[in-house]
């Protein structure tokens, strides 16, 4: 029992050097004292270093105006990615992908997907084609600071209405400690009513007044009111931005064939939808272990094992859609 223990510390103290980031989960991240002597900031602060210096490494694979827009802004935004015939041929992909979709339900909001692993992708040749290009794949990357293959799906996000409006993506929240990625390729126009996702523009940057404030959130941490805060994705109200000199909100309603991807430590949310409205895209997302000081290379054998543990995670907070009950803790957007 006691050696049990011991396991579990150890377990606990490792994760600190980990992207674990749940004062909930781990007493050591929670702790109170710790937290006052700057256990979570320091952690933010070494992961960020570590992030620039993986992007400035990937840097030269993209252009010069691309990491300026995405410095400035915490996203990059572009329309029309893939060519007109390729894009027709991934809609059809998308709309047709779906008997054996898992899901999982916040709030009033049902998430759909399907992880395309390298087995469907065999199967689906324009979801294929739109991963094995070079210039979405060295965008992503970047925006990730790795180099590893990131983990596609179909996502379709339905809006049931009628139901709990406690829908936590629908608050102002950054995912994590630290730079981490998340992308959409919208195989339809997103229009106010379906909900478009929504950006406080600049809000990836690691400023004193941000500092601050996630300094006071982690030393209650463990205590949150908001359960996904107390699981290390904090939340911050929108009258609370202009203190941290944040305000703008960039939403998101553009045409179909637009690529979006952001630095999802910004604080982002889900827009508020019209009941049985509903958006489908191609969702992107890498996170890995921010403190690894280069970026992973694109090895077939990380990107297998990072598969098998992706797939493995979706099976577990997901339930097949005739079977679909209350939320995950999987956080997409
Ligand atoms: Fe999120």
């Amino acid at each position: 029992m006691k050696k049990n223990r011991l396991i579990q510390y150890i377990t606990w103290f490792l994760e600190i050097f980990t992207e674990a980031k749940s004062f909930e989960a781990n007493p050591i991240l929670g702790n109170r004292l710790l937290n006052r002597l700057g256990l979570h900031v320091i952690r933010m602060m070494i992961a960020r270093l570590i992030t620039g210096f993986r992007r400035w490494l990937l840097g030269w694979k993209i252009s010069s105006e691309h990491r300026r827009l995405f410095r400035q802004h915490g996203y990059l935004r572009i329309s029309n990615v893939l060519p007109p015939e390729l894009f027709k041929r991934l809609q059809i992909e998308g709309e047709s992908c779906w008997p054996e979709v898992r899901e999982f339900i916040q709030g009033d909001t049902t998430t759909q997907l399907v992880f395309l692993d390298q087995q469907k992708l065999n199967q689906l040749p324009a979801a294929k084609a739109l991963c094995s290009s070079s210039h979405i794949r060295n965008l992503l990357n970047y925006v990730a600071s790795t180099g590893i293959r990131p983990w596609p799906h179909f996502l379709r996000i339905r809006n049931l209405g009628g139901l709990s409006t406690d829908d936590p993506q629908k608050k102002f929240h950054s995912d994590t400690f630290h730079p981490t990625m998340k992308a959409w390729l919208f195989l339809e126009d997103v229009t106010a009513d379906k909900g478009p996702f929504e950006y406080v523009t600049g809000s990836h940057r690691l400023t004193f007044k941000r500092l601050l404030w996630e300094y006071r959130q982690s030393i209650i941490g463990r205590d949150l009111d908001e359960r996904y805060a107390a699981r290390g994705s904090l939340r911050i109200e929108e009258k609370t931005l202009a203190s941290l000199d944040l305000g703008h909100i960039e939403r998101f309603e553009v045409p179909a064939n637009t690529l979006v991807i952001a630095d999802t430590s910004g604080f982002h949310r889900r827009g508020i939808a019209a009941p049985h409205s509903s958006r489908l895209c191609v969702y992107f997302s890498l996170r890995l272990n921010p403190f690894i000081p280069i970026p992973l290379p694109d090895s077939r054998p990380i990107n297998h094992l990072a598969e098998t543990l992706v797939a493995e995670h979706v099976a577990k907070t997901t339930q097949r859609r005739d079977d679909a009950k209350e939320a995950s803790a999987t956080n997409i957007r």
